[in-house]
């Protein structure tokens, strides 16, 4: 099925200084949070292992997908990040939003934040859309969750007012899935970006994990990814669905999910996160490089734009974070790495 081209944005007046404010609400909380922890990502703040990986480029690719980096087969050699959502470190038995990061390095061409990086990246968490209207919406739910419990509540009918039941049933509903590995389940974009021409969602679908344990450990995550790890490299499909209709797949609206019978799924590249280093000193040594540099659905170039008033909002808040927390410069591939110091495990625990 071909997807359409005919797909808008709508960008509103005023919407700089409007996710201007958006950020600086995020990076307000990321410093507070800071006076007691060590500094680091305003959300995302825990990490469950800095990986090493390769992302390919398959091959006789559908004509409307061969788009940048997809034009021919290629490989990429990669950095993966997996995160729990929170701004906080907590244990990985509380429900919570799961993330995963992923740098290409040695893309060519122009990029839209840094002209002359080499980089591309893509970011997933599990749900595939969310009940956010507005990014006033989601930060509004950020801020309600950080600092005084006691003020939660007010903030959140102050955000949400009569829509905070459904939205609170929502949000439930979309943190229920909480399967013991970062490799069993379908991480998604969530939100679109341009694919040339066309718009799509992505999504990272695990290849021969399956899972249906509930997570049970504090770290589960990591100790699952180490174990897992140890026993040879695990891989996704990176997949595509493309835009048809504003009606069956809205660029604007966050609460509808695009439908695979709608927008069928396209498998457009693998990615294969390696087995790791066996040494402690080398493995501790590329997490800390993997923290300190900045993951964002941002560095793309132009054909890749992420599209949509969310993703026009992340443009100021990964900025804001990433320079609050003084992070590394986008990599070249001459980049080596060595033990520095990272949010701490046990330390950081709220
Ligand atoms: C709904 C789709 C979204 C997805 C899939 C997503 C995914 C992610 C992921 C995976 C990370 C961790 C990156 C890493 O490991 O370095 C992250 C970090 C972050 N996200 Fe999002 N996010 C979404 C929406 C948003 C929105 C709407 C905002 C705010 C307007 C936001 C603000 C942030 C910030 C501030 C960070 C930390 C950035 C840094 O310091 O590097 N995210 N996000």
């Amino acid at each position: 099925m071909q997807p359409s081209t005919d797909w808008r944005e709508q960008i509103a007046d005023g919407e700089t200084e409007r996710f201007d404010k958006l950020a600086a609400t995020i990076a307000d909380i990321q410093k507070a949070r800071a006076q007691r922890h060590p500094m680091g990502r305003a959300l995302h703040y825990k990490a469950h292992g800095g990986l090493l990986a390769t992302f390919r480029v398959l091959p006789d690719l559908p004509e409307w997908t061969r788009v940048g980096i997809f034009e021919t087969p290629a490989e990429f050699p990669t950095y993966v990040r997996f995160s729990n959502g929170s701004g906080g470190f907590q244990r990985d038995t509380e429900p919570d939003v799961r993330g995963i990061a992923v740098k290409l390095v040695g893309v060519p061409g122009k990029k839209i934040i840094h002209p002359d990086a080499v980089t591309q990246d893509f970011l997933a968490i599990l749900s595939p859309s969310g009940p956010f209207e507005t990014p006033e919406e989601f930060v509004g739910l950020v801020h309600a969750l950080s600092g005084n419990k006691f003020m939660a509540l007010p903030r959140l009918i102050g955000t949400f007012g009569f829509r905070l039941g459904s939205v609170l049933g929502q949000l439930k509903k979309g943190l229920a899935n909480q399967a013991a590995s970062m490799v069993g389940p379908t991480f998604n974009s969530s939100l679109p970006i341009k694919w040339g021409d066309y718009a799509v969602k992505y999504s990272f679908e695990p290849l021969g994990f399956p899972t249906s344990e509930p997570v049970t450990e504090r770290n589960g995550y990591r100790a699952d990814l180490h174990k897992r790890l140890a026993d040879g490299p695990v891989r996704f499909a990176f997949r595509v669905q493309g835009f048809v209709s504003e009606d069956k797949t809205p660029i604007e609206h966050y609460p509808t999910e695009w439908l695979e019978e709608d927008a069928p799924w396209v498998t457009v590249g693998e990615l294969e996160i390696h087995q790791q280093a066996s040494t402690e000193e080398e493995t501790d040594g590329l997490a800390a490089y993997i923290e300190s540099l900045v993951f964002d659905t941002w560095h793309a170039p132009e054909a890749f734009r992420p599209v949509g008033a969310l993703q026009r909002a992340r443009n100021h808040a990964y900025r804001d974070s990433s320079i609050t927390r003084k992070a590394a410069p986008e990599p070249d591939g001459t980049e080596r790495w060595h033990q520095t110091s990272s949010p701490d495990d046990s330390a950081a625990e709220a």
